[in-house]
């Protein structure tokens, strides 16, 4: 973002001194804009590259450092950088990016610690952007270095200085090796789009249209999603009129508790990348033998697990399958639904 902004600022100026060659005219009838000075061009151009350039003059010591980031940022960041409450940890980590939950900081994660002065001179304190001097955030900058165990406590950091660091987690970003990322754009002879083949798809996520039709993938879950939607709509006016519904066509779906067939959307949508085929050691629906023992934990149980999420023999049972926006009741539906079509 910032770089195209100084691209068009630079644009500006070079529109104006063209302007002032040529159609000074024109751009004194108008009467608009400005010419920007180099004064604020140079206030925008503050990024700074991982070889420090960019950098301003001036250096900063992790002990004048310690003082400032009492004063401006142990507050949200707390004290050694572990973050009050739910404000961002700053210190830390190392040895968890590999973890199902890692611990993202400046130390374990950041590959260069050009970003580290840019940002905290760019955007902190929090609520006040740009307060702090140059000088101020090498110190500050300095100090959460030190906090990450990077350099030693007589460090001073300086525009040279800043970019001999390496940072622990450098090496952790490098160009995608594998091969379908490199995939060039095919211009002729492609592939007939219609015979692709997805194999697995997340609703609401993977775009809808490019499926083939009767594919064992998604078009048919999205599409039974619907059948699904409307034969659930159809039970529920039937059961207001008194009626019995035998669903028409739906063999399977009609030997279903109304529960169960409420939750075959839920299971369509959120539950099925995984159960639909075993994936990650979840128990397949329709595999009898790998739910009887999980059905002897009684519903109640079966429910909390995929609620509240369960770590297992067999694998990683995510909380709602990932998908916390699902109410409990969804889930609920769609264990039943799960249950019933594995007896
Ligand atoms: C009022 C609370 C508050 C204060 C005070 C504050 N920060 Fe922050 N800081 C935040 C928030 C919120 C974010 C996350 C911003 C975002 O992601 O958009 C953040 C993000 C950061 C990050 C990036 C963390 C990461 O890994 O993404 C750094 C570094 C940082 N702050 C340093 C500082 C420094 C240094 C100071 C003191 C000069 C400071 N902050 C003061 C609230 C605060
Ligand atoms: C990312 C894959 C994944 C998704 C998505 C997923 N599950 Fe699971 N689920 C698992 C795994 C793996 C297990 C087995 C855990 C074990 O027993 O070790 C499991 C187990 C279960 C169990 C049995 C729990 C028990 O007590 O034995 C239920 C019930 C369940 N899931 C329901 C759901 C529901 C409902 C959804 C959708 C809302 C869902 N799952 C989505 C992976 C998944």
């Amino acid at each position: 973002m910032f770089r195209s902004l100084k691209k068009s600022l630079i644009a500006t100026t070079l529109g104006a001194a063209l302007a002032m060659t040529g159609t000074v005219v024109q751009a004194e009838k108008l009467g608009i804009g400005a010419t920007a000075s180099a004064e604020e061009i140079a206030g925008w151009d503050i990024d700074i590259r991982p070889d420090g350039k960019g950098l301003p003059k001036g250096q900063g010591s992790v002990e004048e450092g310690e003082a400032l980031y009492e004063q401006f940022c142990s507050t949200c960041h707390g004290l050694f950088g572990e973050g009050e409450g739910r404000w961002p940890v700053l210190a830390g980590g190392q040895d968890t990016l590999t973890e199902e939950r890692p611990t993202k900081t400046v130390g374990s994660y950041w590959p260069y610690a050009s970003t580290l002065y840019d940002y905290i001179r760019r955007a902190m304190p929090f609520t006040a952007p740009r307060s702090l001097s140059d000088e101020q955030v090498y110190h500050i900058t300095a100090y959460v270095l030190y906090l990450n165990e990077i350099v030693e406590e007589d460090f001073v950091l300086d525009q040279d200085s800043l970019a001999t660091i390496k940072m622990p987690n450098q090496d952790g970003f490098f160009v995608d090796p594998r091969p379908d990322v490199q995939n060039t754009r095919c211009m002729k002879n492609c592939a007939d789009p219609k015979q692709l083949h997805i194999a697995g798809t997340l609703r609401g996520i993977t775009p809808v249209g490019h499926f083939v039709e009767g594919a064992d993938a998604p078009a048919a879950s999205h599409e039974a999603q619907m059948e699904q939607e409307s034969l659930k709509e159809k039970v529920r006016k039937a059961s207001i009129r008194g009626e019995e519904v035998s669903a028409g066509g739906h063999g399977a779906a009609a030997a279903l508790s109304d529960k169960a067939v409420a939750g075959k959307p839920t299971y369509e949508g959120a539950c099925k990348v995984c159960h639909g085929s075993g994936l990650t050691g979840s128990p397949k629906v329709g595999d009898s033998d790998a739910w009887q023992p999980r059905i002897k934990q009684g519903m109640a149980t079966m429910v909390g697990h995929a609620i509240k999420g369960f770590s297992g023999e067999t694998g990683v049972m995510p909380p709602k399958g990932g998908r916390v926006d699902l109410s409990d009741k969804q889930v609920e539906e769609a264990v039943a639904y799960m249950v019933e079509s594995s007896q």
